[in-house]
């Protein structure tokens, strides 16, 4: 059964050319979306039928227990992984009309991405990191830009280190300097202030809403930290694998 769905999923054109994408406002718009993964016990089902959308600029904190499938949640909605069912629009397109090669080249134009567990290339210093994505988008001040927002996460200093050479919280920043490169329309950061204390975390966050602010760029962070939920304009809670109805914001806090 899953198996099958995926190869509807991976078949591409005529399942692109069927889907329609019908809200122009929203940048990620999520259909019935599932996720199934084969374990030693069976069939494991990680998110079940999730439907949501997200408008261009929204900023929207993913949220739930650990094993909710938040950082599952997001690799499908930048299109890392695959679903087993269902589809996400991401910027007008349906992920499921392209091959692995397109979805990475819709997220090099598009999209940044800060992985939970950072995934620096640890054979480049944190200036070189920085700089990949500008200059395979083929930026000529691309070590330029990538000084510059090493400074703004604070570790201009640290440019020609390597992550091994680097703490945690260092690599954190790092890999939220390369996400911001290139400017990208939305930013998924999966935990961006985890490892950071107080202070840092309060000016990465402060970075992230001046990019979602001054460039419109449009963020959804998986976060456990409930201050930056509550910065965000929505949030979306897991609740194992499945989407928990919205809480809705009172104006006025009424
Ligand atoms: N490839 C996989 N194979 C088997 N199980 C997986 C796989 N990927 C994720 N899982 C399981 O799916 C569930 C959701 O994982 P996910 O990483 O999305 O959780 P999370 O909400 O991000 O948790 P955390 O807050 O701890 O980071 C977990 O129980 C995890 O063990
Ligand atoms: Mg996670």
């Amino acid at each position: 059964m899953r198996v099958e769905c995926e190869q509807e999923a991976g078949s591409g054109v005529s399942v692109a050319a069927a889907s329609v994408w019908n809200n122009p406002a929203a940048i990620i718009q999520v259909e019935n979306l599932s996720k199934q993964v084969a374990s030693p016990e069976g069939p494991l089902v990680i998110l079940d039928d999730i439907g949501f959308s997200i408008a261009k600029g929204e900023s929207v904190a993913v949220v739930g227990a650990s094993g909710s499938g938040k950082s599952t949640l997001l690799g499908l909605l930048a299109g890392l992984d695959t679903p087993t069912q269902g589809r996400v629009w991401l910027a007008g397109v349906d992920l499921n009309s392209l091959d692995e090669d397109g979805r990475a080249l819709l997220r090099a134009q598009r999209v940044g991405f800060v992985f939970q567990s950072f995934q620096l290339l640890t054979g480049l210093t944190a200036l070189e990191n920085v700089m990949l994505p500008l200059e395979l988008a083929g930026q000529s001040d691309a070590r330029r830009q990538a000084l510059d927002l090493l400074e703004r996460v604070g570790l201009k200093a640290r440019a020609r280190h390597y992550p091994a050479q680097l703490s945690g919280g260092e690599q954190q920043r790092v890999a939220l300097a390369r996400a911001f490169a290139g400017n990208p329309d939305v930013l998924f950061a999966d935990e961006p202030t985890g490892n950071l204390d107080q202070k840092t975390g309060h000016r990465i966050v402060e970075l992230l809403f001046t990019l979602n602010r001054e460039q419109g760029a449009t963020l959804v962070l998986v976060t456990h930290d409930a201050e930056l939920a509550a910065y965000c304009d929505r949030i979306l809670e897991l609740d194992d694998g499945r989407l928990r109805p919205p809480s809705v914001k009172q104006p006025g806090g009424a």
